[in-house]
């Protein structure tokens, strides 16, 4: 049930690499393969080189100069919208600019927006969109100078200091620069970036809104830290074989809204698609560890952490959420009778969506709604299973024989979540949930509800601080494995069970 392609580290990544995941025999045909497609990939590029970028980038400068020249009224906001933020009205008095978002019009592009303030505002909202200070921070003291070890099958990556220091950081970089990177995943001396860094998301956002967001991390403070220097093996060391990986799985070009779409369906398009990067987590991976286009947010493991199916199937992913449900999730992390968020999520909540704006999390949810549903074997939603536990004195049982999950039920957890599994304060912020209708205990794999035992949940957000401890070092393996399959038999789906050896695997992995 857990995934052996990454390799964890205790103690470090909270984001995992997304790529690579080579076994044998595939990497040696991938590479044999990789080598006889060089050439051909040579001529391929040198003669689409020329018009691949601006076939890409025109429909939405385009789309850009019409939003730039007026403030779409709420409930007409142009398809041009994606690039418009919530505090785009700064942009109605700039001069339309028809390239503002094409690369070749960077150095010159003349800077529209009326009030630098405004555009380091919106800078700083897309950076939360975009998330960066969850790869860039390795230590909240030192916010965006990267350190963050991400590790892969191959070795480890660290991420880079992205404040304005000029030499550890990336002062010295020009805008046209960055935007590269962004959007082609090339560093500032030409040399390719590893695709651990989600460029393949970000080459859908404009050159307008990158530059915003250049804008806001030209004003941090500039910190001086050098993170420590990559460790990766052979061959994986070699930065220009990500020319391969690219070739099979990245598709460089901007967001192209679609007219048949609402304006609020594209928004919610360049979001997900670009900043916000879900598909990072919850589409599954091929060989390469790129992602499987066919199969996109029907859900994947990574270091543990099950991102579960979010398409629009009733059954398999979240088709039974209301938009409120939703909307609730990505600004507050719980849903009372359905989800809570933790590990990888609650930091994506954390530190990105909670500071999303409302129509901005709607028009998520309406893109999401629109994938084509993904049942992937299930019959029943994840957040429909379970029953109260009704006989606490069979709970208690009479005698302590061996390993008791119901025992272990009682001991641990009924404090919080009531020995019935019905949990303490309903609904409210603070809420103890319940674990009947919660989707990590409904879900068929435990996996998630073993990480939550082990490593807990923190989850901070604007209207709530919430904690539920760790038990990894209170409770051994068999222990976690008979908890989590009375929890699920219980309170879940009770085909989800779990050995002591698949908690023994979870158990070094990051919370
Ligand atoms: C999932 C993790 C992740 C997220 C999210 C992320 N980055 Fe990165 N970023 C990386 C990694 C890893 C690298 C280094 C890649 C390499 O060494 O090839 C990197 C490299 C970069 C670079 C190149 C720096 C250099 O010195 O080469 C820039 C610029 C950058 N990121 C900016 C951003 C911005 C802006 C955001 C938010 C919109 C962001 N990143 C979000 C992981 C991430
Ligand atoms: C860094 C990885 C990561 C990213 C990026 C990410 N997710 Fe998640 N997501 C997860 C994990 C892991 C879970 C399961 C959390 C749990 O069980 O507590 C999850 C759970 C969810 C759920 C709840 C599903 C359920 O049935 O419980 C929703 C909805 C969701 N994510 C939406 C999104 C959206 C929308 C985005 C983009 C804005 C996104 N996620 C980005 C990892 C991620
Ligand atoms: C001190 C109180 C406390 C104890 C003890 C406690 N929990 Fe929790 N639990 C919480 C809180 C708080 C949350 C998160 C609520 C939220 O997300 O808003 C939570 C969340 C959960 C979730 C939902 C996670 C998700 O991703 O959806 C599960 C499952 C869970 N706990 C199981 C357990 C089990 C099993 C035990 C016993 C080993 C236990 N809890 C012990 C307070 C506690």
């Amino acid at each position: 049930m857990t995934n052996h392609r990454f390799r964890s580290e205790p103690g470090h990544a909270r984001h995992d690499a997304s790529f690579g995941g080579y076994r044998r025999p595939v990497r040696v045909a991938s590479f044999a393969a990789a080598f006889a497609l060089f050439a051909l990939f040579l001529a391929w590029h040198a003669s689409d080189d020329d018009e691949a970028s601006p076939t890409d980038e025109l429909p939405l400068s385009r789309a850009q100069a019409q939003s730039a020249s007026r403030v779409p009224p709420a409930s007409s906001i142009s398809p041009a919208s994606p690039a418009t933020m919530q505090t785009a009205a700064s942009d109605a008095t700039g001069a339309p600019n028809p390239n503002a978002g094409s690369n070749a019009a960077l150095a010159a592009a003349p800077r529209d927006d009326a009030n630098s303030t405004d555009l380091v505002k919106r800078g700083e909202y897309l950076a939360r969109a975009g998330d960066c200070m969850a790869c860039h921070t390795a230590d909240n003291s030192r916010p965006f100078a990267g350190g963050l070890p991400m590790s892969t099958p191959f070795g480890t990556i660290y991420t880079p200091n992205i404040t304005p220091d000029p030499d550890t950081g990336i002062g010295r970089w020009s805008d046209a620069q960055f935007v590269r990177a962004m959007q082609e995943g090339i560093g500032k001396s030409g040399e390719h970036l590893y695709p651990a860094f989600p460029y393949t998301e970000y080459t859908r956002v404009a050159g307008r809104d990158l530059l915003a967001i250049r804008a806001y991390l030209n004003t941090l403070a500039p910190i001086r830290y050098a993170p420590p220097r990559n460790d990766l093996s052979f061959p994986f060391n070699q930065r220009w074989l990500m020319v391969f990986w690219n070739l099979f799985n990245f598709r460089e070009g901007r967001f192209v809204p679609d007219p048949k779409m609402s304006p609020q369906w594209n928004r919610g398009a360049y979001l997900v698609e670009g900043l916000a990067h879900c598909e990072e987590c919850h589409t599954p991976r091929n060989f390469m560890q790129g992602l499987k286009t066919s199969e996109r947010f029907s859900g994947e493991v990574q270091a543990g952490w099950h991102a579960f199916n979010i398409t629009p199937d009733k059954a398999g992913g979240i088709g039974n959420w209301s938009d409120d449900d939703l909307v609730r999730y990505l600004a507050k992390g719980a849903v009372a009778g359905r989800a809570n968020a933790a590990g990888p999520m609650a930091d994506v909540v954390e530190n990105s969506t909670q500071y999303l704006s409302d129509p901005d999390l709607r028009a998520i949810g309406v893109y999401l709604r629109s994938l084509p549903p993904v049942a992937g074997g299930a019959t029943r939603a994840r957040d429909q299973w379970g029953k109260p536990a009704d006989d606490v004195t069979r709970l208690r049982g009479t005698a302590i024989a061996g390993v008791n999950g119901a025992q272990l039920f009682l001991a641990n957890c009924a404090t919080c979540h009531a020995w019935t599994g019905r949990g303490i304060g309903a609904d409210k912020p603070l809420a103890y949930p319940s674990l009947i209708h919660n989707s990590a205990v409904g879900a068929l794999d435990a996996g998630n509800l073993a990480m939550v035992i082990l490593h807990g949940v923190s989850r901070k957000t604007k209207d709530a601080d919430v904690m539920m401890p760790a038990f990894a070092s209170e409770l051994n393996d068999d222990e976690v494995a008979a908890l989590a399959n009375y929890v699920t038999r219980q309170f879940g789906d009770p085909r989800a069970t779990l050995t002591a050896a698949d908690v023994a695997k979870l158990r070094v992995r990051q919370p």
